[in-house]
């Protein structure tokens, strides 16, 4: 959520780094974060020079042939999702204050900015926009004149101490045109590290075609980069270390590598993703060895109860990880939406598992949430797609997705692999608690690793999906069924199409259906319903057949996602997408990804961005 870059390098040396060509190619990277406005500053010979611009970022690199700026070796960069004031020229960032020579970008939400507005219009600073990073600038402007002497390192640090909320922010100022200094608490930024110069960046992606070298930076902190060197602080200017480490993917994972969208790319790597998560998570012996987890094995041998924390299609992948963990840990497993978690006074003690999962590891709902936990005294772990990020930092322990970077704002790949690590984690319990046997975990963990192969098939014959979707572009409503451990792949189903297509979705428990929104079906609605193994031990699927035929009776047309060799489902449907056959508690590894193919196919049909889509962003970092 906003995507922010900065960049110093040494004007002297004969490089062709200039500065808004690393700051563009940054934002290029960093869009997915947020689309409604793009902008940039430099210091160049004259002083500041800035341009901003509302929509995607084409529309500034528009601006900027137009428009060019000077020659510079620093500054810096944002893209928005707007929070405050709406997506205008006006509100983009940077922002400037100080007669125009400090230019400041932001990320979050500065919760005190009303007071604080009051405050400096009464010393007579007029605003040109509605937000409240705008506000921040002023401020910035005001302590760097007075309390802090013209030094922007010390006034970055007095302004933060007088900052409430979440915030990222980067400034530059012509005075000092050989640094950009930034500060955080509860948003992303990371430093990278170059040879004379250096980069800030929301996350690593800003700066992967420079560098893999990164420093993780803790909360409260400020940093000012130049083009030799890093200096941490806290807010009050006292030294801080942050914690250097090396990237593990390199440009090439942040491209669409011959696909023509992100999504496509990212639904087509789900083989790997599942893979790379369950690579070297046994011994020759076959057991699992998860000793990433940093939890003593006593404590997790005690575990009585596991509370789920997480957003969205992450807490989709949390509601398969109920089924499978209580089914194989008789465990009670509770899903909570981390947004509401913190409100509903939790029932927590040293038992108690927290297990946040998080694509981004900086969703501020699950931090918030985590923060929480851990107060209330639960071990906390985080199932986590980025290294270094937030969540993994203030938890527990960590157990890493290997999915590699994200970039589509819808999550797919990252679903898969959060499943996938989910049941690692559900199977370790099992292991150390004795509760299933070691043939029976090898035997789970056997089907396990044939999965990415069976996704494979599930890509590759997938023609028919993609023709329906074509044929359904016009369609306003479709509804999604499932149960059991088909239930949340329903839910993910329909927010799949919800955010890439823009239309009417909804997925049900197929038992619930004639509790109430069965009064939604009639004459053609279309309904795709997610079936269970004919070998589920509770004979689900004879159920979720009446309820197809029960919606067939009403007039809809029904879609079927079932397993290979379950004929019997052809007379009640349409359509059967079939997938190919595993246990019954892994299925949603396979029943998830002709869903996917089928939003992915109808939203291009209708012409849509599928990689941006309105309104989103990837990591969202305000409450
Ligand atoms: C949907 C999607 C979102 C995220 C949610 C949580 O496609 O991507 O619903 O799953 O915003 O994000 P993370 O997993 O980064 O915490």
């Amino acid at each position: 959520m906003c995507g922010i870059v900065g960049y110093v390098g040494n004007p002297a040396l004969d490089r062709d780094h200039s500065a808004i060509d690393v700051l563009m190619a940054g934002l290029r990277r960093l869009e997915y974060r947020g689309y409604d406005s793009a902008g940039v500053a430099v210091v160049a010979e004259d002083g500041v020079e800035s341009r901003k611009k509302a929509g995607k970022l084409v529309n500034l690199s528009e601006e900027l042939d137009a428009n060019p700026l000077g020659a510079s070796t620093i500054g810096i960069g944002h893209t928005r999702w707007a929070t405050h004031g709406g997506p205008t020229d006006q509100n983009a960032h940077p922002h400037l204050a100080d007669h125009d020579q400090l230019s400041v970008i932001h990320n979050g939400i500065i919760e005190n900015f009303a007071v604080l507005k009051q405050e400096l219009a009464a010393d007579g600073v007029t605003f040109r926009s509605e937000t409240d990073t705008e506000v921040a600038a002023a401020l910035l402007g005001k302590i760097y004149r007075g309390e802090a002497e013209g030094d922007l390192t010390r006034a970055m640090q007095l302004t933060s101490q007088r900052l409430e909320g979440a915030f990222t922010l980067l400034a530059v100022h012509a005075d000092d045109p050989n640094r950009v200094v930034a500060s955080r608490r509860n948003s992303p930024l990371v430093v990278g590290l170059g040879e004379n110069e250096n980069f800030l960046g929301s996350d690593v992606a800003a700066f992967i075609d420079y560098t893999k070298n990164a420093i993780e930076l803790e909360q409260d902190q400020v940093v000012t980069i130049t083009a030799d060197g890093v200096e941490i602080t806290d807010f009050y200017g006292n030294p801080a270390q942050g914690k250097p480490y090396t990237v593990d993917w390199d440009a090439s994972a942040a491209e669409k590598g011959g696909y023509d969208t992100f999504m496509e790319k990212e639904i087509n790597e789900q083989p790997s993703a599942v893979a790379d998560t369950l690579l070297g998570r046994t011994d020759a012996a076959g057991r699992l060895v998860l000793d990433e987890l940093r939890i003593s094995e006593d404590e997790l041998r005690g575990v009585n109860k596991i509370i789920v924390l997480a957003a969205g299609t992450s807490a989709y992948a949390g509601t398969v990880a109920k089924y499978a963990i209580e089914h194989w840990c008789r465990i009670p497993v509770e899903v909570e939406l981390s947004h509401e978690f913190r409100y509903r006074d939790p029932i927590i003690d040293p038992n108690t598992l927290v297990v946040s999962i998080s694509q981004s590891g900086e969703t501020m709902d699950t931090l918030m949430a985590v923060r929480y936990a851990r107060e209330q005294g639960a071990r906390t772990i985080a199932i986590c797609n980025t290294n270094g990020s937030t969540i993994p930092r203030e938890s527990d322990a960590v157990l890493y997705t290997h999915a590699g970077p994200e970039i589509a704002v819808a999550s797919t790949k990252a679903f898969l692999a959060q499943i996938t690590a989910a049941y690692l984690l559900g199977l370790y319990l099992a292991q150390l608690q004795r509760k299933l046997f070691t043939q029976q975990i090898r035997d789970i963990l056997g089907a396990l690793s044939e999965i990415p192969a069976k996704i494979q098939q599930v890509l590759e014959t997938s023609d028919d999906v993609k023709e329906l979707a074509r044929n359904m572009k016009d369609t306003t409503s479709v509804l999604f069924l499932g149960r059991n451990i088909g239930y949340p792949v329903a839910l993910e189903g329909a927010l799949k199409l919800k955010e890439l297509a823009y239309i009417h979705a909804e997925g049900f428990a197929a038992g619930e259906l004639k509790h109430g929104p069965i009064a939604l079906i009639d004459e053609g609605q279309p309904v795709f319903v997610v079936v269970p193994s004919p070998m589920d031990r509770h004979s689900l699927h004879a159920k979720v057949v009446s309820n197809i035929q029960e919606v067939r009776a009403r007039g809809a047309k029904t879609v079927v996602v079932a397993e290979a060799g379950d004929e019997a489902v052809r007379d009640y449907a349409e359509q059967v997408f079939y997938v190919p056959e595993t246990l019954p508690m892994l299925m949603p590894l396979l029943t998830t990804v002709p869903l996917q193919i089928f939003a992915l196919e109808l939203a291009s049909a209708k012409g849509y961005d599928v990689d941006q889509p309105r309104n989103l962003a990837k990591s969202v970092t305000v409450e």
